[in-house]
Parts: structure tokens; sequence; C-alpha cells
């Protein structure tokens, strides 16, 4: 989504915030811009394209100031043209706004705005900001932000500056942004890598909060206008992990940090562990939600729970959450996975969960995000910044995390450990220039069919949607994940000959079934991949993976990650940022 970035400096904030808005590319974005106070002046440059395209067209490297904002956008209220890219103004052009969020009431309050005889220039529910500024700036700048901000609904976050003023203000519900504290210069942003090159001091701004960022910022509730202290926080990510380094792709860089990031991942304290496994032992109900990548580890986390723990849990996906609200209570747990940890529909079923008192849990990735602070309990997945959109290290993180859980629940915790230990040895070992190659040769082989199909059963089922989001997010081909036993209840339809079908087997009591719907499809010509730790007369291809028992949903997902990037790179797609999507979801 969006991604905002307001700088305060005793120097030139100019390349800064262009540099920053290029670290924040990929959220997802479709047109830039940036607003600076000059000379008495608010001086904007915006256009459509990304940060650099629209740099070269305009020029936003040669916006000289000391207080600066940015924004990369991501279209949702109005189309994607240079009118529509922000910052926004007021009628004066003394005001300039930069937002990410939605403004639920926006057409309600953009008629008042135009009765009271404020002039729009944009379809965007973003433009009403400055107007609803304007309309209670004899107030002061920061009293008028604060009256504007409670006038919105809906998760938002902005960021303002003001012709006379030496200092951007900046308001937050739902929508992230951190304070970044460096030298000389103040940041403010909608993610921490916007500012890591320059520092990893940081604070928060929670919900119903704004900050006049200054040389010292000052930190208030909205709603009572009372200020509101704050901690600092050295946050534990440096500049170079959010860098590709000699990487062609953050994708390929990432899938290659499995090496390292699932022993990380299940490196947790034994104490931590086994409070959270008896927490879910004493627990009546416990639900897993999450989107996406991280809702199918939810699904995966059902059947191993199920296997490991002889446990049910539910799982929702978090924008399904409100269907089953209603069935917690205060001793149920919720147990929320994502990467980003700002995901709006996670942040808003945690939220309407807590409200009934229900105990939360969080697996996150970024510390110091929305949901790490306001769930009861969080488990970083310590798998360090992913920036490519399609989830790959943290997926498998937090497939560690479920499986370590599991274990735990049930009273194997060693047992458990010991085996993730050992699979991260053989994913260290599995990364390795010649596994590449066998996987691309693969790529090269179907990279042209229109489908792909992928089957599994049990936990594999689960992955073998993920793979099938892998697949079509990073390489555009239409892609599908079924149960191996509902195969021939519909899809079957579609197999014809050569259709590439992904067969995921463990070495387990479900092998012989998923290899009978491997030769269903055999037997109406598709092509069979088997990804399977042993060859099979069934598979016309056959890609290795180690036989990690109750851990085969991380290994078998890893060559499916390089494949969906090897297809990518065949078909030409951008394979960290792809079309229409974004990386980090702050809306609904
Ligand atoms: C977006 C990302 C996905 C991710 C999902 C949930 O769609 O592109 O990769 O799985 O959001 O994000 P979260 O940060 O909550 O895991």
């Amino acid at each position: 989504m969006c991604g905002i970035i307001g700088i305060v400096s005793t120097n030139d904030v100019g390349k800064d915030m262009l540099t920053a808005l290029e670290k924040m590319l990929y959220r997802g974005v479709d047109s830039s811009g940036m607003a600076v106070v000059s000379e008495g002046k608010i001086l904007i440059r915006k256009g459509v394209g990304k940060v650099g395209e629209v740099d070269r067209a305009v020029r936003l490297r040669d916006l000289h100031g000391r207080v600066g904002i940015g924004h990369n956008r991501w279209a949702t209220t109005g189309k994607v043209s240079q009118e529509n890219a922000h910052p926004h103004t007021d009628c004066q052009g003394k005001i300039a706004v930069v937002h990410n969020g939605i403004v639920e009431n926006f057409e309600e309050l953009k008629s008042q705005l135009i009765r009271d005889g404020h002039r729009f220039a944009s379809e965007t529910d973003t433009e009403v900001i400055p107007h609803l500024i304007e309309q209670h700036l004899q107030r002061g700048f920061e009293e008028a932000v604060r009256k504007a901000f409670l006038s919105l609904r809906g998760r938002n976050a902005f960021v303002a500056l003001h012709i006379d003023t030496p200092a951007v203000i900046a308001a937050r519900k739902g929508s992230p942004l951190i304070v970044g504290v460096g030298k000389g210069e103040m940041y403010i942003a909608s993610d921490i890598t916007a500012f890591l090159d320059h520092t990893r001091e940081v604070m928060y701004l929670d919900d119903d909060e704004m900050v006049v960022l200054q040389e010292h910022p000052v930190f208030r509730s909205i709603s009572t206008g009372q200020q509101v202290e704050k901690r600092r926080v050295v946050i534990g990510w440096d500049a170079q992990d959010a860098e590709k380094g000699d990487y062609p792709h953050f994708l390929l860089k990432e899938i290659m940090e499995q090496k390292e990031t699932i022993w990380r991942a299940i490196n947790q304290k034994d104490e931590d562990i086994l409070e959270i496994a008896r927490t879910i032992n004493s627990a009546p109900h416990t639900y897993f939600t999450g989107c996406g990548t991280a809702g199918k580890v939810c699904r995966a986390g059902e059947y191993l729970f199920s296997k490991i723990a002889g446990k049910h849990v539910d799982v929702t996906v978090a924008s399904e959450f409100p269907n089953f609200e209603h069935l917690l209570n205060d001793q149920s747990l919720l147990i929320a996975i994502s990467q980003s940890g700002e995901t709006a529909d996670v942040l808003e079923a945690i939220e309407r969960a807590k409200k009934r008192g229900t105990r939360v849990l969080s697996l996150v990735n970024v510390e110091g995000s929305s949901l790490d602070r306001l769930s009861d309990t969080s488990v970083l997945l310590k798998a360090g910044p992913e920036k490519a959109v399609a989830s790959t290290k943290a997926t498998t993180a937090q497939l560690a995390l479920v499986t370590l859980l599991a274990y735990a629940t049930a009273g194997k915790l060693r047992q458990g450990k010991s085996l993730l230990f050992d699979v991260a040895g053989e994913v260290n070992d599995l990364l390795n220039p010649r596994y590449e190659e066998r996987v691309r040769s693969l790529a090269k082989r179907i990279y042209k069919s229109p489908n792909i199909f992928i089957i599994g059963r049990g936990a594999n089922f689960p992955i073998a949607q993920e793979a099938a989001i892998k697949i079509m997010e990073v390489s555009y081909i239409h892609a599908q994940g079924f149960a191996g036993g509902e195969l021939k209840h519909g899809p079957l339809a579609l197999i014809t000959p050569g259709t590439p079908c992904i067969v995921l087997v463990a070495n387990d009591e479900l092998k012989e079934g998923i290899l009978v719907n491997a030769q269903e499809i055999k037997a109406r010509g598709g092509l069979v991949i088997g990804i399977s730790p042993q060859n099979h007369s069934v598979f016309d291809e056959w890609i290795r993976v180690p036989d990690a028992g109750d851990a085969s949903p991380i290994v078998n997902l890893i060559p499916i990650q390089l494949l969906a990037y090897q297809l990518g790179l065949l078909r030409k797609t951008d394979v960290d940022m792809p079309r229409n999507l974004s990386k980090s979801v702050t809306v609904k």
C-alpha cells in the first residue's frame, strides 16, 4: 500500500526523501510525489509511475527545502493519474498532505466542503484532508490537523505540512507510522526501511495519536489533545539486511536467506514456547487467523496441530473473521500470523477479539509493528526485512514456528526442536547452485503453460494452495492448488495433455493416496511433477526434497518458491513487485 515519508532537517531533505521513497517501492506503487517548503512557498512535483520514473520526468531531486513530505501511491480511490498522485493541497496551496488508508466518509465530507466553497482538484479521498485542515486553520496548524483527523472515518495515516510551520505533523489510526530519530534529521514513515540508512532509533506512533515532528518530536492523543510520553527503541535490523546485496532480486535473496532464517525462527527461548503451549492447552478454543500466504500457514497449522498435538484449532482468513467473532470469548485464544504486522484485516480481527476479552498471540516478523504491540504475547519470526511482495522466508519461518508450537503443545518441545534444527540444516544444503539449475530446467519446460495445478494432502494441501499463490503472483501463470482427493470432483476436467501438475509428497501415511492422485493426472496426459523425498515411476519430472517428517510443508515449499522465481524470469515479469499487488495491505 502507499508509502509515506516526512522529513524535518537542518539540511536539505530532497535527496533523503527520494531515497526513502525508493526504499518503500516494494510496498507497491503506481505514482509518486513530493512537496517541500522552500522560501515561503510549498513546491510540489508528482507524476504517474515509480518514483525513479517520476524523478526523471519532473526532477523530484531538484526540490530543495528543510521540511518535506513524499508519497508512493497505490491507488484505491480515484484512478492512477497525475492529478490523483499525492501530495494534495488546500485551496490556497498553503497546506500539503500525503496519506495512506481510506477515508470512508470522504463523499459526505467532500460534499460539505464544496458547499463551504472549497475547490477540489482530484478524485481522491485524500484531498478532503488538506481542505479540512484549512477549514480549522484559525485554531493553528496543530489543532487544525487534530480537528481534521477527528472528522475522518476508517483506518488512516497522514503527514501534513504548512507553509509557515518548520515541522511536519502526522496522525494515525490503523495505518502504520513510525518516527526515526536521526542526527539533525527527524523522519516519519510508513516503514522503518525508509530511513534505516540513517537511524535504527525509532519511536512508535500509536492509534489515535499525532506527532509534531521537529527537533524534539511532541506526541499527543488525538481524542484528548493531551501530550503523550514516548520511549525511544533501537530496532534489531540494519540497513544492509534491507538491501539486495549481490542478488539480482530481493525475491532470490530472500529465498536463499532461508538457509538461516528457519534456524533463527525456532531459536526461541524454551520457556517462552512452553508458556505459549500451556496457554494453548488451557484454552478451550484456539483460533488462527491471517491473510494471503500467512492465511495458508494458518491452514497448515490446523493440520499440524491435529496430527502432532491431537488438538483441533479453528482457522479463518482475517477478512472473514467478523463472521465467526461471536464464537470467541474471554477463555479463547486467537493466534494471528503476519509478516508485516500491519495487514488491516488482521489488525481488525484482533481488535474485535480483544473487545471480547480473547487473548491474542501473534507470530510476526516486524518488531514494533501494530500487531506486535497490540498482542498480549508475540513471537518474532526473526526473518529480517522481507521486501519482495511474494512472501518466502517469512512463510517458512511461520511454518517452522507453528510446527514447533504444535510439538510443544503435545509436550514434545525437544523432539520438535531437534526435527526443525535438522530441517534447517537440510534447507541450508538444498539451496545450492545445482538445485537452482535443476529447478530452472523444469521452469524452461513449463513456462509457456497457461495453467499449473498443484495437489497435496494433509498439511501439504494448504501448501499446494500457497504454491499456487507463489506461482500466480510471481509468474502471472494461472495456478490452483487442490487437496489430492478433490481432483476427481472437478479439477480433473481441466487436465489436458501436457498440463503441468505438481504433486507435493511427504514420506508419510498420506503418500499412497497422493501418488494415486498423481496416477489420475497421468492417465489424462498431465505432466506430473513430483516434489518428493523419493522418485516414483509416475513422475515425469522429479524435484528432490529432504525427508522432513512433519516439517515436509517447509521443504516442499522451497522448490516451489524457486520455480515461481524462475518462471517469472522466463516470462519477464517484475518478480519483486508483481503488478497490482502490494507487500503491505493496510486497507481493508
Ligand atoms: C499481501 C502480501 C502477501 C501476504 C499478505 C498478508 O497480500 O503480498 O505476501 O501474505 O499481504 O501479509 P502479512 O504481512 O499480514 O503476512
